[in-house]
């Protein structure tokens, strides 16, 4: 008989190959507004926000004109390819600037979300390592983010390397160098 010497990492595995990656397209960009709205912290213990919150002009940027130059995404689809998750990236710059903005060569995960039944599967890990990749194939030597501190995600985030640079309102800007064979 065979004996399983990683049974856990078997597991691990086994569950994370019912979901793939793959690139958005202009067509994803409802699942995306569902997602910007899955995004946004909720304090333990605080209502939810109505729906139109992504409406309003400092959410809406993350995903106002999508598409554009710089945008990258990706789409985390379950095995009947529905989707299940999203990250993307965007650039901005000095005349558009939003939370985490660092310069306008340095993208900003403008979006990271995983439906709410489909968390802690391993798909959020799945999702920012590859779009580390893809930030770094494209050759920027950084890459940013703003997320609030109490957010579970934000171990997450300094697990791949994301340290704080600095605080606006109750946020953090969190910055990753991105090197070359790492
Ligand atoms: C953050 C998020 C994208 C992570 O995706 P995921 O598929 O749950 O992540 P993973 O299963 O790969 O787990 C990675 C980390 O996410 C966090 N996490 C796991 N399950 C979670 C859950 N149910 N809720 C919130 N965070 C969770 C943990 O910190 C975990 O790290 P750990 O395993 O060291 O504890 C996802 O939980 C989510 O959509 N949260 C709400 C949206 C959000 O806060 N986005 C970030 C905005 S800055």
């Amino acid at each position: 008989m065979e004996v399983d010497r990683n049974p856990i990492k078997r597991k691990e595995e086994t569950r994370l190959t019912q979901y793939k990656l793959r690139q958005a397209i202009k067509e994803d960009h409802d699942f995306l507004r569902e997602m910007l709205y899955e995004a946004i912290y909720v304090p333990e213990g605080k209502a939810r926000p109505s729906k139109d919150i992504i409406d309003r002009p400092e959410i809406a940027k993350y995903l106002s004109g999508w598409g554009r130059a710089g945008d990258i995404a990706f789409i985390a689809i379950d095995e009947d390819e529905n989707p299940v998750g999203a990250v993307w990236t965007r650039l901005f710059d000095e005349t558009n600037q939003t939370y985490g903005y660092i310069n306008a060569n340095t993208p900003v995960l403008s979006g990271m979300a995983v439906l709410p039944d489909d968390r802690g599967k391993g798909i959020g890990t799945l999702l920012l390592s590859e779009m580390i990749n893809e930030v770094k194939k494209q050759g920027y030597s950084s890459m940013s983010l703003s997320v609030d501190p109490d957010n579970d995600a934000r171990r997450l985030y300094e697990k791949y390397g994301f340290e704080k640079v600095g605080i606006n309102g109750t946020s953090w800007d969190m910055v990753a160098t991105l090197r070359e064979n790492e």
